[in-house]
């Protein structure tokens, strides 16, 4: 297993570009499941969570060809449509909760399909019942039979679906299950993320009717068919929105190649009120840390708020500041496990309920930590770039999911971190 070791103490300056985004890409590899023809998606990151999303895609017939550029794939349907299996097992889908998003567009295609339940995972229970909801409402029958989600429906029809929260995936499987129902189907209370967005963007591309993507109703008029298609996926939010913690707080000067003011609004705005100078410039964001960073507030909301996967990177920001911050998250129930190994690295923070109250200003100091969640562990990365000595981060697999290269993108702008055996 795999480590990374951080020597502290290194300012970041430079560009650092962005890959394409990890929550863009996997809903859009399984929207190539939809048309009859072969898709081709551009500015792929190189991810694990990519690689898995590639294995069950090929587990259902499908052909995935990595391009001769390594971030470009082309998912071509089996020519013998008997080579077809609707069923996503359980090993892929335990690896990674987003496998469940071939449900919307296998059931949508092919009347029906059999999905491993995910289960609860490190940050939370994560339950899956407005992704069925929506599917019922749609006139699918859903069994839940020995930990597997058989879902089957001939022709799914349009329906108007209030979901009880802005779910993104459940948001995004139901819009790819819509797109060849018959009729108008209306999402109610819909996700408002920019990957969202995206994934509107692609389905219109193959030929599908969505409307109000990136607001809180999202109309879908279904279609006969859709064809294949090509197409370079959105830059990575969270990952500009990581790097602009690090170099913020190594009192850095980098230039986020590629990354979308527009996506990060509530996290430059945080960013700005801690003290860090934040500019969009033709090429990117440009993050410069110049004064004393100075204590913020985080409360955690579905987009435009202030996003949950930047909670983790923010807390060490706060841990660096000065005064009290109050963190509250509100998106899962189970999301501070970086709290524990921040306070074996000097921070002085409480968890209340839904709140950590972090009491700034302490320097940290090195040691070894791990976490169990992506974002987790890419917050341990950054404290250890301002950590007192050496850091060495566990179990980082974690980070392989989601962030490409990250020790290599670092150490590129000046920090001194390496990957090494565990
Ligand atoms: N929820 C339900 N029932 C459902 C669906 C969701 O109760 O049927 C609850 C969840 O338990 C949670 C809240 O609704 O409390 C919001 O969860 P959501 O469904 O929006 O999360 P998700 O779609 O499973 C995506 C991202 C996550 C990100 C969240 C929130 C992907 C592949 N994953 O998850 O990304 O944290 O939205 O923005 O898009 C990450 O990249 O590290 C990551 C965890």
């Amino acid at each position: 297993m795999d480590k990374i070791v951080v020597e502290g103490g290194n300012r970041l300056v430079g560009e650092i570009p962005i890959s394409g985004a990890k929550n863009a890409a996997l809903p859009l590899l399984a929207a190539a499941l939809l048309p009859s023809g072969a898709s081709t998606y551009h500015n792929v990151p190189g991810l694990e969570d990519v690689v898995t999303m590639g294995k069950l895609l090929r587990k259902l017939g499908w052909a995935v060809e990595a391009g001769a550029s390594r971030h470009s794939i082309t998912i071509a349907p089996p020519t013998n449509a008997k080579k077809i299996k609707l069923e996503a097992p359980y090993d892929l889908v335990k690896t990674m909760r987003a496998s469940f998003l071939v449900l919307g567009p296998l059931v949508a295609r092919y009347g029906k399909a059999r999905v491993s339940q995910p289960g609860g995972c490190a940050i939370g229970a994560r339950p899956i019942d407005q992704h069925l909801k929506g599917l019922q409402a749609m006139g699918a029958k859903v069994t839940l039979d020995h930990g597997y989600v058989e879902v089957e429906c001939k022709k799914l029809r349009g329906a108007t679906i209030v979901l009880d929260m802005p779910t993104v995936t459940g948001c995004e499987n139901l819009m790819m299950a819509a797109v060849l129902a018959k009729g108008r189907t209306v999402i109610e209370n819909a996700a408002r993320e920019p990957e969202v967005e995206e994934l509107a963007l692609v389905l219109n591309k193959m030929g599908a009717k969505v409307s109000g993507a990136g607001t809180a109703n999202i109309t879908i008029e279904g279609v006969d068919d859709l064809q294949p298609i090509e197409h370079a996926i959105m830059p990575d939010r969270i990952e500009a929105g990581t790097f602009a913690v690090a170099a913020a707080m190594t009192r850095g000067d980098v230039l986020l190649a590629g990354a979308r003011p527009e996506h990060l609004e509530a996290v430059i705005a945080k960013l700005r009120s801690a003290g860090v100078q934040v500019v969009a410039e033709a090429g990117g964001i440009r993050v410069r840390g110049t004064g004393e960073l100075k204590a913020v507030d985080i409360v955690t909301q579905p987009h435009p708020g202030f996003p949950t996967d930047m909670q983790a990177q923010f807390m060490v920001l706060a841990c660096a500041a000065p005064g009290q911050s109050v963190i509250q998250e509100n998106i899962f129930e189970n999301r501070y496990m970086h709290v524990p190994e921040l306070m074996r690295m000097g921070a002085d923070i409480t968890i209340s309920g839904r709140a950590a109250i972090v009491r700034g200003g302490k320097q940290l100091t090195g040691t070894s930590v791990m976490a169990t969640d992506l974002r987790a562990s890419a917050s341990l990365v950054i404290a250890g770039l301002v950590a007192k000595d050496k850091t060495e981060v566990l179990r980082v697999y974690h980070l392989d999911r989601g962030y490409e290269a990250i020790e290599k993108k670092l150490r590129a702008v000046g920090a001194k971190i390496k990957r090494g055996k565990q």
